[in-house]
């Protein structure tokens, strides 16, 4: 089983070049689909989930074409079916999005029902609402999901919760639907805006994305494009927590500082200097102070950098205390914290933080994506040895990533063997 070995204690120098946002890629890739005519999609990020996206877009007939690590050709016109199943897109949360792709385009589709991270329950009843909205008639049985209709419609829908994974499936659909869909109290996430713009550059007519009320006039075919994923905001935030925690100096670069914006206050806030420049954010690490975190829908502090930003305030001088207010289960990753000196308390939603001035390796498992990435840094951060085990999840977001923090001074190797692990050990001894 592949784990990191990892030997902590050096600060993290230098610079890292960001790759596309793995969430933006999800639902691009599966609106691909949407067309008949062929679609380029550059800077798309080589990672698990969106393999396995791509994987299914084959399954069900898309032509896909890589013409290198980071662009692809998709050609939607050869869909053979409208049944998304299998085991690994049931691991994946991105597969959803196939339901608003298929029932725009085609008004019929049934998908497994998706899986993802375990952080919470992650309902997906906003989404049903808004299927519902636009008329078609939803089912779930056998672990799989199908919303069908003969007349997709536009519709008013006011979304209970700012879903990410609602707004994108609800706006797929609602292109393709006879009349004009307003969706209010929408998600405001970059890469809601980024499928928007995505599909406009396909024909599509959407107003209003990365703004509470996304108005969409439905338009009879999209038609052909090229385009660029933005930067990935959660991989940046990660290597700018990666700097504080290890009192290093790190320049993140190809990122969009706008979209950082939560992370850099924070940072400073901290303690650390922030510096940015037109596609660069540059982290330098200062003494750490408590403070205090709330996660929220953008452009709140994003809860993909909760398990970041807490690794970094274990030490920080001072206690600290983190709200996690999107998903209810995301501090699974606390216990291994505390196996590394940690002093974290965790009550319901809540981790009451008194900073340590080090960790100490241990043997850990990653539990989730960025939690798993979080537990790498602290890894990092800590002296001496650690093996961090379950990599698979940090591989769904993160390319390269230790290759990424070897390049910033980092004793870090992907090892799959006994063997390979006492190599590493002897290296460092
Ligand atoms: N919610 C509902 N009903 C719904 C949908 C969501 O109650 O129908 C609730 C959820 O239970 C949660 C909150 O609304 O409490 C937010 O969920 P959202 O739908 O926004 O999240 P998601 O679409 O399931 C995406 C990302 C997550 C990221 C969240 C929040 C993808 C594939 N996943 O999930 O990314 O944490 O938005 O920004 O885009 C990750 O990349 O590590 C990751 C978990």
């Amino acid at each position: 089983m592949e784990q990191y070995a990892i030997n902590g204690g050096n600060p993290l120098v230098g610079e890292v070049e960001i790759g596309g946002a793995k969430n933006a890629a999800l639902p691009i890739l599966a609106a691909s689909l949407m067309t008949d005519e062929s679609v380029l999609i550059d800077n798309m990020p080589d990672v698990r989930d969106t393999n396995i996206l791509l994987e299914a877009l084959q399954g069900i007939g898309v032509q896909v074409e890589r013409l290198d690590r980071h662009t692809v050709r998709t050609h939607g016109a050869f869909v053979n079916s409208l049944v998304v199943e299998g085991d690994s897109v049931k691991k994946i949360r991105g597969s959803y999005y196939f339901l608003g792709a298929l029932l725009g385009k085609y008004r019929e589709a049934t998908v497994v029902l998706p899986g993802g991270c375990d952080i919470g329950c992650r309902a997906i009843d906003q989404h049903i609402k808004g299927f519902k909205a636009l008329g078609a008639e939803v089912t779930i049985a056998h672990g799989m999901i199908t919303a069908r209709t003969q007349h997709l419609a536009g519709s008013h829908i006011y979304l209970d919760v700012a879903s990410v994974g609602a707004t994108i499936n609800i706006m797929m659909a609602a292109v393709l639907a006879d009349g004009r869909t307003i969706i209010e109290n929408a998600a405001k996430e970059p890469h809601v805006v980024d499928l928007a713009n995505f599909l406009n550059s396909m024909g599509a007519n959407i107003k209003g994305a990365g703004t509470d009320v996304v108005r969409i006039r439905g338009v009879e075919k999209l038609h052909r494009t090229e385009y660029t994923i933005i930067p990935d905001q959660i991989e940046a935030g990660t290597y700018m927590f990666a700097a504080a925690a290890t009192g290093g100096d790190i320049t993140v670069k190809n990122v969009i500082p706008k979209h950082l914006e939560s992370v850099s206050a924070k940072l400073t806030e901290i303690g650390c200097r922030v510096q940015e420049a037109d596609d660069i954010v540059r982290v330098v690490a200062g003494p750490l102070h408590h403070t205090h975190v709330k996660t929220f829908f953008y452009p709140g502090f994003p809860t993909d950098m909760q398990p970041q930003i807490v690794v970094t305030l274990g030490l920080a001088q001072g206690t600290s205390i983190v709200t996690e207010s999107v998903f209810e289960n995301r501090f699974r990753y606390v216990e291994a914290l505390v196996r590394m000196g940690a002093s974290i308390r965790v009550e319901g939603n809540t981790a009451i933080i008194d900073g340590i001035s080090r960790y100490t390796g241990a043997s850990i498992n990653a539990p989730d994506l960025r939690a798993g990435a979080a537990l790498v840094i602290a890894a990092l951060a800590a002296e001496g040895f650690s093996s961090v085990d379950d990599i698979r999840y940090i591989e769904r977001g993160y390319e390269d990533f230790h290759l990424k923090l070897q390049k910033l001074g980092a004793q870090i190797a992907k090892v799959d063997s006994e063997r390979e692990l006492q190599k590493f050990k002897l290296k460092i001894s």
